[in-house]
């Protein structure tokens, strides 16, 4: 869908269809209200009608969309609004609408175009390419979206261009987790990350499984030896090492299937699992968007890929896998393999002395019986980034809660026969899983996302996240870096 902007009053735009937004108790404009009947229109959020003005104003077709009270409206709402607009305008057919760009107290032009555009992007995303037979209309995308400001101001275009490339990053994200697992083994996913380097600049380094063996990358290997589809690991690294430029390490556990190994899952919807390697297409996503932008950051995405199977092959509950680290793991259940996974990958960061490592992963059951689908559950060793990813999430929607990370729980991780084992038993599942991990990061700042109850939705949470994977982590990522960047932009 192509963005553009048009200055001038919205009701003087000649437009198939012209979305306006209205607040919560306020009077519609006089050609609007003598369209409706009174009391039927009160501007609740989302709430939505449909007009025919039949000339009172040029545009054939006029969406009411609620915006909610003034004072409580926020760039997530915004999108919300708009992404219900736009999925609106989509059963409509129409080739083309208008928003006419709602100026909310207290931010910015730029914030709110960005929200629009991100909100209509992000709600008319659609998965369609393994269904065969489709009619036209089934698959009728608007060509384009007009955005109409009475306010001339270029800070609005700015606002539309990052729109588009984060909500381009987060489509990314999507269409890697909802590709079935025959169609993404590691190497494929590894072969995104390439291209992504291709397209944008970004240095993409791909390991496979000699060059994992011959470097020790035991985790990796261990979880992926029982597929034929054999493990990768991938590096992408956006800028360079310098003096006064922060190094951030993104970090992806990319289990492209999991079948919980010989420790074997149930198999009542076992097939989500092929998006557990939702950490890894945030990282790929956000490594785009990262590019495109050129932040002005060192930015490094590491990816742990690998298929956990159940073969003659396989790895075994009791087997003892050594680390890229050098420290040893107590194989209790091979279905804790994420934690496997990036144990090499979160080690492989420290290399870079990087000012902060944050990993993605869909890695425990527990923090979705925690927090469900509203939050994404983050931990680890650091109060400042800790913070930094909570207001990201606040900035854009995805929203993250920190849980505790004291040493309690890292005694739960001991081993008697290793160094650490891959499970504590239920209690604090979602919090031991980080123990673990902490182990590999040495003294770097860490968070961990634990993304499993927010990276994939069959219950819409949000009007602008359609069912199925929700690409959580590029947005929120993106406004992280954005405000790290900020005092060099
Ligand atoms: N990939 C799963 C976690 C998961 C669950 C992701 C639900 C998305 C939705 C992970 O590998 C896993 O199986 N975790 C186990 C760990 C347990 C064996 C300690 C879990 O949470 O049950
Ligand atoms: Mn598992
Ligand atoms: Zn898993």
């Amino acid at each position: 869908m192509k963005i553009a902007v048009t200055y001038g009053e919205a009701l003087e735009q000649a437009t198939p269809l012209l979305v306006l937004g209205v607040w919560e108790g306020e009077s519609l404009p006089r050609a609007v209200a003598g369209l409706i009947e009174d009391g039927d229109w009160n501007g609740k959020f989302k709430q939505t009608t449909l007009l025919y003005p039949r000339g009172e104003v040029p545009a054939r077709r006029l969406l009411l969309i609620g915006l909610g009270k003034r004072g409580q409206i926020a760039f997530d709402r915004l999108c919300e609004a708009a992404a219900v607009a736009a999925q609106h305008a989509r059963t409509l057919h129409v080739d083309q609408f208008a928003f006419d760009l709602p100026t909310p107290e207290g931010m910015a032009l730029a914030s709110a175009s960005q929200a629009v555009v991100e909100g209509a992007l992000l709600g008319l995303y659609r998965f369609q390419q393994y269904q065969t037979g489709l009619s036209e209309i089934d698959q009728h995308e608007i060509e384009q979206l007009t955005i109409i400001s009475s306010l001339r101001d270029e800070t609005i275009e700015q606002g539309l261009a990052l729109a588009e490339v984060i909500a381009r990053g987060a489509a990314l994200a999507r269409d890697l987790a909802n590709t079935p697992a025959n169609d993404l083994p590691p190497a494929k996913l590894a072969a995104a990350a390439e291209s992504v380097g291709q397209r944008t600049g970004v240095a993409v380094t791909v390991l496979g499984p000699d060059e994992l063996a011959a470097q020790g990358f035991g985790g990796i290997l261990g979880v992926g030896q029982g597929s034929a589809q054999t493990p990768r690991f991938v590096i992408m690294e956006h800028g360079e090492p310098q003096p006064d430029i922060p190094t951030i390490c993104l970090v992806g556990k990319g289990i492209t299937f999991d079948t919980g190994g010989i420790s074997i899952k149930p198999a009542d919807s076992m097939d989500q699992m092929k998006m557990d390697m939702g950490g890894a297409a945030a990282v790929i996503g956000a490594l785009q968007v990262v590019g495109e932008l050129k932040l002005p950051l060192h930015v490094v995405g590491l990816i742990s890929a690998a298929e956990n199977m159940v073969s003659s092959s396989a790895y075994r509950p009791g087997d003892i896998l050594k680390t890229l680290s050098g420290k040893t793991i107590e194989v209790l259940n091979t279905d804790a393999e994420g934690r496997i996974v990036l144990a090499d990958a979160l080690f492989y960061a420290q290399r870079y002395q990087p000012d902060g490592i944050i990993d993605l992963a869909t890695l425990t059951g527990a923090i979705v019986v925690a927090l469900g689908p509203h939050a994404t559950g983050i931990m680890g060793n650091n109060d400042a980034l800790a913070e930094r990813i909570v207001q990201a999430g606040e900035a854009t929607g995805e929203r993250a809660w920190r849980m505790p990370l004291w040493d309690a729980y890292m005694d739960m991780v001991k081993s008697d026969i290793a160094d650490i084992k891959n499970t504590a038993g239920r209690a604090g599942g979602a919090i031991t899983a980080a123990a673990f991990l902490a182990n590999f990061v040495g003294d770097y700042p860490w968070v961990h996302m634990d993304i499993a109850g927010t990276a994939w939705t069959d219950a819409k949470p949000r009007a602008y996240t359609p069912k199925g994977a929700t690409g959580v982590g590029v947005r929120l990522l993106i406004q992280a870096l954005r405000t790290w960047a900020e005092p060099r932009q």
